[in-house]
């Protein structure tokens, strides 16, 4: 598992964060009691949680609401709104719920805005980073959260979430960097 800084005891796997976001979407299914027609609001919720919609949370949407693939990547891909994959090679997403916004999640994402000269839902020219924000991660405990390739990291602040950015678009090489 890879950790990226600040009280790596209170971060939890990847795994159990990809849980913790399949749980805020249970909230959504439950709510609409896994009518086929909560199909958009269930996309909805599910792009807020993830960034976007993977292939695994769309085959997850289909099996809860016993709807074929096929329709739900079909509504998926319909719509402009949803984004069925990022483009860059890596994925930087800021969470922007409340917990995570109240603790500075808003000024992460302006200081990625500027060090990376791109807008929320843009790809760096270079093809490396996508940014994309997030309504709750489901790790509000750790907040202000960023997941960048799917590794959620908690109590981040600008500096760190530029930092662990740069590092992947740049690998250090042994013995070269800081
Ligand atoms: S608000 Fe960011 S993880 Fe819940």
């Amino acid at each position: 598992m890879t950790l990226l800084n600040h009280s790596p005891s209170r971060i939890k796997s990847n795994q159990d964060q990809c849980d913790l976001r399949y749980k805020t979407l249970d909230i959504t299914l439950k709510r609409n009691r896994h009518q086929p027609d909560a199909l958009i609001e269930v996309l909805h919720k599910a792009q807020e949680s993830f960034g976007y919609l993977e292939e695994g949370v769309l085959r997850y949407i289909a099996r809860q609401l016993k709807l074929p693939l096929s329709r739900v990547y079909g509504v998926a891909s319909f719509y402009h709104l949803f984004n069925l994959e990022p483009s860059g090679a890596h994925r930087c997403i800021v969470c922007l719920g409340t917990a995570c916004y109240v603790k500075g999640a808003g000024q992460i994402l302006e200081q990625l805005e500027t060090t990376l000269q791109v807008k929320v839902g843009e790809t760096t020219p270079d093809g490396q980073i996508s940014l994309l924000s997030a309504r709750c991660l489901g790790a509000c405990g750790i907040a202000p959260a960023v997941v960048l390739d799917d590794v959620v990291s908690g109590q981040q602040t600008a500096e760190s979430a530029i930092h662990a950015v740069q590092s992947v678009r740049t690998p250090v090489v042994a013995g070269q960097g800081d």
